[in-house]
Protein backbone atom coordinates (compact mmCIF):
# COMPACT_ATOMS: atom_id res chain seq x y z
CA UNK A 1 0.00 0.00 0.00
CA UNK A 2 1.50 3.50 -0.91
CA UNK A 3 1.90 5.92 1.68
CA UNK A 4 -0.63 8.98 1.74
CA UNK A 5 0.94 12.54 3.03
CA UNK A 6 0.31 12.57 6.60
CA UNK A 7 -2.16 14.77 7.90
CA UNK A 8 -1.37 17.65 10.22
CA UNK A 9 -2.53 17.89 13.80
CA UNK A 10 -1.44 20.25 16.30
CA UNK A 11 1.12 18.20 18.37
CA UNK A 12 -0.77 17.98 21.55
CA UNK A 13 -3.70 15.79 19.34
CA UNK A 14 -0.53 13.94 17.40
CA UNK A 15 0.37 12.58 20.78
CA UNK A 16 -2.97 11.65 21.90
CA UNK A 17 -3.25 9.82 18.69
CA UNK A 18 -0.16 7.95 18.81
CA UNK A 19 -1.46 7.58 22.59
CA UNK A 20 -4.59 5.16 21.55
CA UNK A 21 -2.28 3.84 18.11
CA UNK A 22 1.07 2.70 17.57
CA UNK A 23 2.78 4.74 15.03
CA UNK A 24 2.86 1.49 12.26
CA UNK A 25 0.21 -0.88 11.81
CA UNK A 26 -0.42 -3.72 9.91
CA UNK A 27 -1.95 -2.64 6.37
CA UNK A 28 -4.50 -5.54 6.46
CA UNK A 29 -5.90 -3.97 9.99
CA UNK A 30 -6.66 -0.75 8.02
CA UNK A 31 -9.11 -2.33 5.94
CA UNK A 32 -12.54 -1.36 6.72
CA UNK A 33 -13.83 -4.63 6.44
CA UNK A 34 -11.49 -5.64 8.93
CA UNK A 35 -13.69 -4.16 11.63
CA UNK A 36 -16.53 -2.23 10.01
CA UNK A 37 -14.94 0.85 12.22
CA UNK A 38 -17.78 -0.73 14.80
CA UNK A 39 -15.75 -0.55 17.99
CA UNK A 40 -14.77 2.99 17.30
CA UNK A 41 -18.17 4.10 16.33
CA UNK A 42 -19.32 2.64 19.84
CA UNK A 43 -16.68 4.89 21.47
CA UNK A 44 -17.97 7.87 18.97
CA UNK A 45 -21.62 7.42 20.10
CA UNK A 46 -20.73 7.50 24.05
CA UNK A 47 -18.93 10.63 23.28
CA UNK A 48 -21.75 12.06 21.47
CA UNK A 49 -24.03 10.59 24.20
CA UNK A 50 -21.88 12.31 27.07
CA UNK A 51 -22.10 15.61 25.08
CA UNK A 52 -25.40 15.88 24.96
CA UNK A 53 -26.51 14.44 28.20
CA UNK A 54 -24.61 17.27 29.80
CA UNK A 55 -26.49 19.64 27.67
CA UNK A 56 -29.99 17.88 29.03
CA UNK A 57 -29.26 17.94 32.16
CA UNK A 58 -29.42 21.72 32.08
CA UNK A 59 -32.98 21.84 31.25
CA UNK A 60 -34.09 17.88 32.81
CA UNK A 61 -35.58 18.34 36.40
CA UNK A 62 -35.42 14.71 38.32
CA UNK A 63 -38.43 14.57 39.97
CA UNK A 64 -41.98 13.02 39.35
CA UNK A 65 -43.58 16.41 39.21
CA UNK A 66 -41.31 18.02 36.91
CA UNK A 67 -39.75 15.43 34.82
CA UNK A 68 -42.67 15.47 32.30
CA UNK A 69 -42.66 19.20 32.55
CA UNK A 70 -39.19 19.37 31.57
CA UNK A 71 -39.43 17.70 28.51
CA UNK A 72 -42.22 19.75 27.25
CA UNK A 73 -40.82 23.09 27.88
CA UNK A 74 -37.37 21.38 26.38
CA UNK A 75 -38.85 20.46 23.46
CA UNK A 76 -41.85 23.37 23.02
CA UNK A 77 -39.52 26.56 24.18
CA UNK A 78 -36.04 25.82 23.67
CA UNK A 79 -34.05 26.41 20.54
CA UNK A 80 -32.54 23.13 19.32
CA UNK A 81 -34.11 21.32 22.75
CA UNK A 82 -36.12 18.92 20.28
CA UNK A 83 -32.95 18.42 18.21
CA UNK A 84 -30.88 17.85 21.03
CA UNK A 85 -33.20 15.08 22.84
CA UNK A 86 -33.55 13.27 19.26
CA UNK A 87 -29.81 13.20 19.47
CA UNK A 88 -29.77 11.36 22.36
CA UNK A 89 -32.34 8.80 21.98
CA UNK A 90 -31.47 7.56 18.61
CA UNK A 91 -27.66 7.77 19.79
CA UNK A 92 -28.31 5.78 22.56
CA UNK A 93 -30.06 3.44 19.92
CA UNK A 94 -27.25 3.19 17.62
CA UNK A 95 -25.09 2.65 20.58
CA UNK A 96 -26.84 -0.61 21.30
CA UNK A 97 -27.00 -1.79 17.56
CA UNK A 98 -23.61 -0.99 16.84
CA UNK A 99 -21.92 -2.21 20.21
CA UNK A 100 -24.05 -5.79 19.87
CA UNK A 101 -22.73 -6.06 15.58
CA UNK A 102 -19.54 -5.42 17.33
CA UNK A 103 -19.43 -8.58 19.50
CA UNK A 104 -20.83 -10.19 17.09
CA UNK A 105 -17.71 -9.64 14.82
CA UNK A 106 -15.49 -10.07 17.26
CA UNK A 107 -16.63 -13.33 17.70
CA UNK A 108 -16.99 -14.60 14.11
CA UNK A 109 -13.40 -13.13 12.98
CA UNK A 110 -12.42 -15.17 15.91
CA UNK A 111 -10.86 -12.52 17.81
CA UNK A 112 -11.83 -13.27 21.12
CA UNK A 113 -9.34 -16.39 21.63
CA UNK A 114 -6.28 -16.63 24.31
CA UNK A 115 -4.65 -13.06 24.42
CA UNK A 116 -7.80 -11.60 23.81
CA UNK A 117 -9.77 -13.61 26.04
CA UNK A 118 -9.59 -10.95 29.23
CA UNK A 119 -10.77 -8.07 26.84
CA UNK A 120 -13.75 -10.19 25.70
CA UNK A 121 -14.76 -10.30 29.86
CA UNK A 122 -14.32 -6.89 29.75
CA UNK A 123 -16.53 -6.16 26.08
CA UNK A 124 -19.16 -7.96 28.05
CA UNK A 125 -19.23 -5.96 31.28
CA UNK A 126 -19.23 -2.94 28.48
CA UNK A 127 -22.21 -4.33 27.05
CA UNK A 128 -24.09 -4.92 30.55
CA UNK A 129 -23.31 -0.67 31.08
CA UNK A 130 -24.71 0.29 27.82
CA UNK A 131 -28.05 -1.94 28.53
CA UNK A 132 -27.68 -0.29 31.97
CA UNK A 133 -27.23 3.00 30.70
CA UNK A 134 -30.31 2.90 28.26
CA UNK A 135 -32.67 1.23 30.99
CA UNK A 136 -32.05 4.11 33.38
CA UNK A 137 -32.45 6.45 30.43
CA UNK A 138 -35.81 4.84 29.20
CA UNK A 139 -37.20 6.27 32.61
CA UNK A 140 -36.18 9.91 32.66
CA UNK A 141 -38.76 11.22 30.62
CA UNK A 142 -41.33 9.89 32.91
CA UNK A 143 -44.25 9.40 30.10
CA UNK A 144 -46.46 6.44 30.07
CA UNK A 145 -43.99 4.23 27.56
CA UNK A 146 -41.02 4.92 29.86
CA UNK A 147 -43.00 4.32 33.50
CA UNK A 148 -44.65 1.02 32.22
CA UNK A 149 -41.66 -0.76 30.38
CA UNK A 150 -39.59 0.18 33.83
CA UNK A 151 -42.54 -1.69 35.67
CA UNK A 152 -42.59 -4.55 33.57
CA UNK A 153 -38.76 -5.21 34.01
CA UNK A 154 -38.58 -5.02 37.68
CA UNK A 155 -42.04 -7.17 37.70
CA UNK A 156 -40.17 -10.11 35.36
CA UNK A 157 -36.81 -9.52 38.32
CA UNK A 158 -39.82 -10.23 41.03
CA UNK A 159 -40.30 -13.63 39.18
CA UNK A 160 -36.79 -14.35 40.56
CA UNK A 161 -37.66 -16.98 43.28
CA UNK A 162 -36.08 -16.24 46.70
CA UNK A 163 -34.23 -12.96 45.98
CA UNK A 164 -36.45 -11.93 43.45
CA UNK A 165 -38.72 -8.73 45.45
CA UNK A 166 -35.65 -7.60 47.07
CA UNK A 167 -34.06 -7.38 44.19
CA UNK A 168 -36.62 -5.52 42.36
CA UNK A 169 -37.08 -3.64 45.60
CA UNK A 170 -33.52 -3.07 45.13
CA UNK A 171 -33.47 -1.42 41.46
CA UNK A 172 -36.15 0.61 41.98
CA UNK A 173 -35.23 1.85 45.45
CA UNK A 174 -38.86 1.16 46.38
CA UNK A 175 -41.75 -1.28 46.04
CA UNK A 176 -43.41 0.49 43.02
CA UNK A 177 -41.66 2.46 40.68
CA UNK A 178 -41.76 6.27 42.09
CA UNK A 179 -40.20 9.27 43.05
CA UNK A 180 -37.11 7.35 44.18
CA UNK A 181 -36.56 5.30 41.07
CA UNK A 182 -36.66 8.36 39.31
CA UNK A 183 -33.72 9.87 41.14
CA UNK A 184 -31.97 6.65 41.72
CA UNK A 185 -31.96 6.12 38.14
CA UNK A 186 -30.53 9.93 37.22
CA UNK A 187 -27.99 9.54 39.70
CA UNK A 188 -26.61 6.12 37.95
CA UNK A 189 -27.54 7.36 34.41
CA UNK A 190 -25.65 10.51 34.49
CA UNK A 191 -22.68 9.99 37.09
CA UNK A 192 -22.25 6.67 37.86
CA UNK A 193 -22.22 4.49 34.81
CA UNK A 194 -20.38 7.29 32.01
CA UNK A 195 -17.46 7.40 34.80
CA UNK A 196 -17.48 3.28 34.98
CA UNK A 197 -17.95 3.14 31.50
CA UNK A 198 -14.96 5.28 30.60
CA UNK A 199 -12.77 3.55 33.29
CA UNK A 200 -13.86 -0.12 31.27
CA UNK A 201 -13.18 1.46 28.17
CA UNK A 202 -9.99 2.67 28.77
CA UNK A 203 -9.05 -1.08 30.00
CA UNK A 204 -10.37 -2.22 26.56
CA UNK A 205 -8.55 0.17 24.50
CA UNK A 206 -5.04 -0.54 26.55
CA UNK A 207 -5.50 -4.66 26.48
CA UNK A 208 -5.88 -3.95 22.14
CA UNK A 209 -2.62 -2.81 22.15
CA UNK A 210 -1.30 -5.14 24.56
CA UNK A 211 -2.61 -8.09 22.32
CA UNK A 212 -0.44 -6.05 19.40
CA UNK A 213 -3.94 -4.27 17.43
CA UNK A 214 -7.27 -6.52 15.89
CA UNK A 215 -6.64 -10.02 15.45
CA UNK A 216 -5.40 -10.99 11.96
CA UNK A 217 -4.07 -14.13 9.85
CA UNK A 218 -0.71 -15.24 10.71
CA UNK A 219 1.33 -14.40 7.32
CA UNK A 220 4.81 -13.82 7.58
CA UNK A 221 6.60 -10.72 7.29
CA UNK A 222 3.26 -8.53 7.25
CA UNK A 223 3.35 -4.90 4.92
CA UNK A 224 3.70 -2.10 7.90
CA UNK A 225 1.73 1.66 6.84
CA UNK A 226 1.74 4.68 8.85
CA UNK A 227 -1.49 5.00 11.25
CA UNK A 228 -1.09 8.67 10.21
CA UNK A 229 -2.70 9.40 7.81
CA UNK A 230 -3.62 5.49 6.82
CA UNK A 231 -6.08 4.50 9.36
CA UNK A 232 -6.67 8.76 10.94
CA UNK A 233 -8.42 9.30 7.56
CA UNK A 234 -10.66 6.58 7.79
CA UNK A 235 -11.58 6.84 11.06
CA UNK A 236 -12.77 10.58 10.47
CA UNK A 237 -14.57 9.33 7.04
CA UNK A 238 -16.72 7.16 9.34
CA UNK A 239 -17.27 9.45 12.48
CA UNK A 240 -18.33 12.23 9.90
CA UNK A 241 -20.64 9.57 8.25
CA UNK A 242 -22.72 8.14 11.35
CA UNK A 243 -22.75 12.04 12.83
CA UNK A 244 -24.24 13.06 9.26
CA UNK A 245 -27.00 10.55 9.36
CA UNK A 246 -27.46 11.22 13.41
CA UNK A 247 -28.11 14.64 12.53
CA UNK A 248 -30.30 13.86 9.43
CA UNK A 249 -31.91 11.71 11.67
CA UNK A 250 -32.59 13.52 14.57
CA UNK A 251 -33.95 16.74 12.62
CA UNK A 252 -36.73 14.53 10.92
CA UNK A 253 -37.91 12.11 13.25
CA UNK A 254 -38.59 12.92 17.29
CA UNK A 255 -38.00 10.77 20.25
CA UNK A 256 -41.26 9.32 21.31
CA UNK A 257 -43.27 11.17 24.40
CA UNK A 258 -46.36 9.50 25.32
CA UNK A 259 -48.82 11.13 27.67
CA UNK A 260 -47.25 12.09 31.28
CA UNK A 261 -46.53 8.38 33.28
CA UNK A 262 -49.60 7.67 35.12
CA UNK A 263 -49.38 4.18 37.97
CA UNK A 264 -53.39 3.65 37.64
CA UNK A 265 -53.84 3.48 33.95
CA UNK A 266 -51.76 0.57 32.50
CA UNK A 267 -51.00 0.69 28.37
CA UNK A 268 -52.19 -2.57 26.63
CA UNK A 269 -49.76 -4.01 25.85
CA UNK A 270 -47.50 -3.12 28.57
CA UNK A 271 -43.75 -3.63 26.68
CA UNK A 272 -40.32 -3.78 28.20
CA UNK A 273 -37.87 -1.69 26.66
CA UNK A 274 -36.84 -2.88 22.68
CA UNK A 275 -33.61 -4.75 23.78
CA UNK A 276 -35.25 -6.54 26.44
CA UNK A 277 -38.52 -8.07 24.53
CA UNK A 278 -37.08 -11.00 23.46
CA UNK A 279 -36.83 -11.98 27.24
CA UNK A 280 -40.17 -10.55 27.60
CA UNK A 281 -41.33 -13.17 24.93
CA UNK A 282 -39.38 -16.06 26.90
CA UNK A 283 -41.52 -15.58 29.65
CA UNK A 284 -44.29 -15.84 27.83
CA UNK A 285 -43.99 -19.57 26.84
CA UNK A 286 -41.51 -20.73 30.21
CA UNK A 287 -42.05 -21.19 33.75
CA UNK A 288 -40.19 -17.96 35.53
CA UNK A 289 -37.76 -20.24 37.31
CA UNK A 290 -36.73 -20.89 33.76
CA UNK A 291 -37.26 -17.76 32.01
CA UNK A 292 -36.19 -15.47 34.51
CA UNK A 293 -33.48 -17.10 35.93
CA UNK A 294 -32.08 -21.10 34.43
CA UNK A 295 -31.91 -19.51 30.90
CA UNK A 296 -30.79 -16.05 31.50
CA UNK A 297 -27.73 -17.48 33.70
CA UNK A 298 -27.12 -20.80 31.04
CA UNK A 299 -26.52 -18.56 28.45
CA UNK A 300 -24.75 -15.52 30.40
CA UNK A 301 -22.15 -18.87 31.63
CA UNK A 302 -21.93 -19.85 28.14
CA UNK A 303 -20.89 -16.43 26.56
CA UNK A 304 -18.81 -15.76 29.93
CA UNK A 305 -16.84 -18.68 29.33
CA UNK A 306 -16.76 -18.73 25.09
CA UNK A 307 -13.29 -17.26 24.96
CA UNK A 308 -11.99 -20.56 27.31
CA UNK A 309 -13.50 -23.46 25.77
CA UNK A 310 -11.03 -25.91 24.70
CA UNK A 311 -10.77 -25.08 20.75
CA UNK A 312 -9.00 -27.40 17.94
CA UNK A 313 -7.10 -25.59 14.63
CA UNK A 314 -7.89 -22.44 15.78
CA UNK A 315 -7.63 -19.54 13.10
CA UNK A 316 -7.49 -16.38 14.56
CA UNK A 317 -8.51 -13.26 12.47
CA UNK A 318 -9.95 -15.82 10.02
CA UNK A 319 -13.60 -14.48 9.56
CA UNK A 320 -15.61 -18.06 10.95
CA UNK A 321 -12.43 -20.09 11.44
CA UNK A 322 -13.01 -22.39 7.82
CA UNK A 323 -15.29 -22.61 5.04
CA UNK A 324 -17.17 -25.08 7.23
CA UNK A 325 -17.25 -22.76 10.18
CA UNK A 326 -19.09 -20.24 7.54
CA UNK A 327 -21.43 -23.11 6.30
CA UNK A 328 -22.53 -23.42 10.04
CA UNK A 329 -22.56 -20.21 11.03
CA UNK A 330 -24.87 -19.35 7.94
CA UNK A 331 -27.08 -22.45 8.49
CA UNK A 332 -27.54 -22.67 11.94
CA UNK A 333 -28.36 -18.93 12.46
CA UNK A 334 -31.69 -19.60 9.69
CA UNK A 335 -32.37 -22.91 11.08
CA UNK A 336 -32.85 -21.29 14.38
CA UNK A 337 -34.54 -18.13 13.51
CA UNK A 338 -37.22 -19.74 11.88
CA UNK A 339 -37.52 -22.92 14.41
CA UNK A 340 -37.65 -20.06 17.36
CA UNK A 341 -40.56 -18.57 15.33
CA UNK A 342 -42.42 -21.86 14.60
CA UNK A 343 -41.99 -22.82 17.95
CA UNK A 344 -43.81 -19.87 19.47
CA UNK A 345 -46.39 -20.16 16.84
CA UNK A 346 -47.03 -23.64 18.07
CA UNK A 347 -47.03 -23.17 21.87
CA UNK A 348 -49.02 -20.17 21.58
CA UNK A 349 -51.48 -22.08 19.17
CA UNK A 350 -51.25 -25.36 19.65
CA UNK A 351 -48.83 -26.74 22.20
CA UNK A 352 -51.28 -26.23 25.55
CA UNK A 353 -49.06 -28.56 27.58
CA UNK A 354 -50.19 -26.87 30.60
CA UNK A 355 -54.04 -27.83 29.46
CA UNK A 356 -52.83 -31.47 28.67
CA UNK A 357 -51.42 -32.03 32.44
CA UNK A 358 -53.14 -29.99 34.38
CA UNK A 359 -52.28 -32.15 36.97
CA UNK A 360 -48.74 -31.69 36.68
CA UNK A 361 -46.93 -29.25 39.07
CA UNK A 362 -46.58 -25.44 36.59
CA UNK A 363 -41.89 -26.20 36.74
CA UNK A 364 -42.71 -29.36 34.45
CA UNK A 365 -45.89 -28.52 32.33
CA UNK A 366 -44.81 -24.68 31.59
CA UNK A 367 -40.91 -25.16 32.50
CA UNK A 368 -38.92 -28.24 31.42
CA UNK A 369 -41.96 -29.35 28.31
CA UNK A 370 -41.29 -26.28 26.43
CA UNK A 371 -37.14 -26.42 27.37
CA UNK A 372 -37.09 -29.60 25.92
CA UNK A 373 -39.21 -28.80 22.82
CA UNK A 374 -36.43 -25.92 21.96
CA UNK A 375 -33.57 -27.77 23.34
CA UNK A 376 -33.91 -31.59 21.80
CA UNK A 377 -34.47 -30.74 17.94
CA UNK A 378 -31.73 -27.86 18.27
CA UNK A 379 -29.28 -30.36 20.17
CA UNK A 380 -30.08 -32.99 17.15
CA UNK A 381 -29.10 -30.42 14.76
CA UNK A 382 -26.25 -29.22 16.59
CA UNK A 383 -25.19 -33.30 16.94
CA UNK A 384 -25.76 -33.63 13.00
CA UNK A 385 -23.26 -31.34 12.34
CA UNK A 386 -20.52 -32.81 14.91
CA UNK A 387 -21.31 -36.55 13.48
CA UNK A 388 -22.20 -36.52 10.11
CA UNK A 389 -19.98 -33.44 8.47
CA UNK A 390 -16.93 -33.96 11.23
CA UNK A 391 -17.39 -30.35 12.42
CA UNK A 392 -14.31 -29.73 15.10
CA UNK A 393 -15.11 -28.07 18.36
CA UNK A 394 -14.30 -24.32 17.00
CA UNK A 395 -17.31 -24.76 14.44
CA UNK A 396 -19.68 -26.41 17.00
CA UNK A 397 -19.00 -23.30 19.11
CA UNK A 398 -19.95 -21.29 15.89
CA UNK A 399 -22.92 -23.18 15.67
CA UNK A 400 -23.72 -22.74 19.31
CA UNK A 401 -23.52 -18.69 19.21
CA UNK A 402 -25.24 -18.03 16.05
CA UNK A 403 -28.39 -20.66 17.63
CA UNK A 404 -28.47 -18.51 20.60
CA UNK A 405 -27.92 -15.30 18.89
CA UNK A 406 -30.78 -15.91 16.54
CA UNK A 407 -33.16 -17.34 18.83
CA UNK A 408 -32.74 -14.26 20.23
CA UNK A 409 -33.37 -12.04 17.63
CA UNK A 410 -36.51 -14.40 16.38
CA UNK A 411 -37.65 -13.72 19.88
CA UNK A 412 -37.28 -10.20 19.98
CA UNK A 413 -39.04 -10.02 15.84
CA UNK A 414 -42.09 -11.66 17.58
CA UNK A 415 -42.42 -9.49 20.52
CA UNK A 416 -41.62 -6.11 18.72
CA UNK A 417 -43.74 -6.25 15.41
CA UNK A 418 -46.32 -9.03 16.17
CA UNK A 419 -47.43 -9.02 19.49
CA UNK A 420 -50.51 -6.80 20.20
CA UNK A 421 -53.62 -6.38 22.37
CA UNK A 422 -53.40 -8.72 25.66
CA UNK A 423 -50.11 -9.80 23.88
CA UNK A 424 -51.69 -12.01 21.53
CA UNK A 425 -49.56 -12.87 18.16
CA UNK A 426 -50.65 -10.70 15.32
CA UNK A 427 -50.01 -11.15 11.42
C1 LIG B 1 -23.89 5.23 27.38
C2 LIG B 1 -24.35 6.43 27.54
C3 LIG B 1 -25.81 6.83 27.55
C4 LIG B 1 -26.91 6.17 27.06
C5 LIG B 1 -26.95 4.81 26.37
C6 LIG B 1 -28.06 7.02 27.31
C7 LIG B 1 -29.36 6.70 27.01
C8 LIG B 1 -30.47 7.50 27.27
C9 LIG B 1 -31.83 7.21 26.88
C10 LIG B 1 -32.27 5.97 26.12
C11 LIG B 1 -32.61 8.22 27.32
C12 LIG B 1 -34.11 8.38 27.09
C13 LIG B 1 -34.25 9.28 25.89
C14 LIG B 1 -35.66 9.51 25.47
O1 LIG B 1 -36.21 8.67 24.77
O2 LIG B 1 -36.19 10.53 25.85
C15 LIG B 1 -31.77 9.16 28.01
C16 LIG B 1 -32.22 10.32 28.60
C17 LIG B 1 -31.41 11.21 29.27
N1 LIG B 1 -30.04 11.13 29.41
FE1 LIG B 1 -28.85 9.67 28.68
N2 LIG B 1 -27.64 8.18 27.94
C18 LIG B 1 -26.27 8.09 28.11
C19 LIG B 1 -25.45 9.02 28.69
C20 LIG B 1 -25.89 10.16 29.34
C21 LIG B 1 -25.03 11.09 30.03
C22 LIG B 1 -23.52 10.95 30.14
C23 LIG B 1 -25.86 12.07 30.54
C24 LIG B 1 -25.51 13.29 31.34
C25 LIG B 1 -24.38 13.53 31.92
C26 LIG B 1 -27.22 11.75 30.16
C27 LIG B 1 -28.32 12.51 30.49
C28 LIG B 1 -29.62 12.21 30.14
C29 LIG B 1 -30.78 13.03 30.50
C30 LIG B 1 -30.73 14.33 31.32
C31 LIG B 1 -31.90 12.40 29.95
C32 LIG B 1 -33.36 12.87 30.08
C33 LIG B 1 -33.79 13.67 28.89
C34 LIG B 1 -34.59 12.90 27.88
O3 LIG B 1 -35.19 11.88 28.19
O4 LIG B 1 -34.60 13.33 26.72
N3 LIG B 1 -27.20 10.58 29.42
N4 LIG B 1 -30.47 8.71 27.96
C1 LIG C 1 -19.48 -0.97 24.36
C2 LIG C 1 -18.42 -0.33 24.07
C3 LIG C 1 -17.24 -0.85 23.29
C4 LIG C 1 -16.28 -0.07 22.72
C5 LIG C 1 -16.23 1.44 22.75
C6 LIG C 1 -15.34 -0.95 22.08
C7 LIG C 1 -14.26 -0.54 21.35
C8 LIG C 1 -13.40 -1.37 20.66
C9 LIG C 1 -12.44 -0.97 19.66
C10 LIG C 1 -12.23 0.46 19.17
C11 LIG C 1 -11.80 -2.08 19.23
C12 LIG C 1 -10.70 -2.13 18.14
C13 LIG C 1 -11.20 -2.87 16.90
C14 LIG C 1 -12.54 -2.54 16.42
O1 LIG C 1 -12.86 -1.35 16.23
O2 LIG C 1 -13.34 -3.47 16.22
C15 LIG C 1 -12.31 -3.20 20.00
C16 LIG C 1 -11.87 -4.49 19.91
C17 LIG C 1 -12.38 -5.53 20.65
N1 LIG C 1 -13.54 -5.52 21.39
FE1 LIG C 1 -14.62 -3.90 21.85
N2 LIG C 1 -15.71 -2.25 22.31
C18 LIG C 1 -16.89 -2.24 23.03
C19 LIG C 1 -17.64 -3.34 23.38
C20 LIG C 1 -17.23 -4.64 23.23
C21 LIG C 1 -18.04 -5.79 23.50
C22 LIG C 1 -19.51 -5.74 23.91
C23 LIG C 1 -17.25 -6.89 23.29
C24 LIG C 1 -17.58 -8.33 23.45
C25 LIG C 1 -18.38 -8.82 24.33
C26 LIG C 1 -15.95 -6.42 22.87
C27 LIG C 1 -14.85 -7.21 22.61
C28 LIG C 1 -13.75 -6.79 21.90
C29 LIG C 1 -12.64 -7.65 21.53
C30 LIG C 1 -12.46 -9.12 21.89
C31 LIG C 1 -11.77 -6.86 20.75
C32 LIG C 1 -10.46 -7.30 20.09
C33 LIG C 1 -10.82 -7.60 18.65
C34 LIG C 1 -9.67 -7.90 17.77
O3 LIG C 1 -8.55 -8.09 18.27
O4 LIG C 1 -9.88 -8.00 16.52
N3 LIG C 1 -15.98 -5.04 22.82
N4 LIG C 1 -13.30 -2.74 20.85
Amino acid sequence: MKDKKAINFPKSIENFLLHLHPIKIDARAVKFTRTFGLGGITALLFIILCVTGMVLRFSYVPSVAGAYDSILALERETIFGHFLRNLHHWSAKLMIIVSFLHMVRVIYSMAIFKKRAENWIYGLVMMFFVVAASFTGYLLPWDQLAFWAVTVVTQIIEYIPFIGVPLADMVRGSSTVDEQTLLNFYTLHTGILPLLFIVLMSMHFWLIRKAGGVALPKIEKPEKVNVNPNLIWIEIMAAAIVIAALFLTSAFYHAPLLEEANPLVSPNPSKAPWYFLGAQELLLHLHPVFGAVLVPLAVTAFFVYLPFFRVKNLNVGVWFNSPLGKQITIQSSIVSFVFTFVLIYLLDHFLHFQLWFTSWPMWISNGILPFLAYMLPMGAYVYFWKAKKQAENTEILLACTSILLSSYLSMLFISLLLRGEGMTLIF
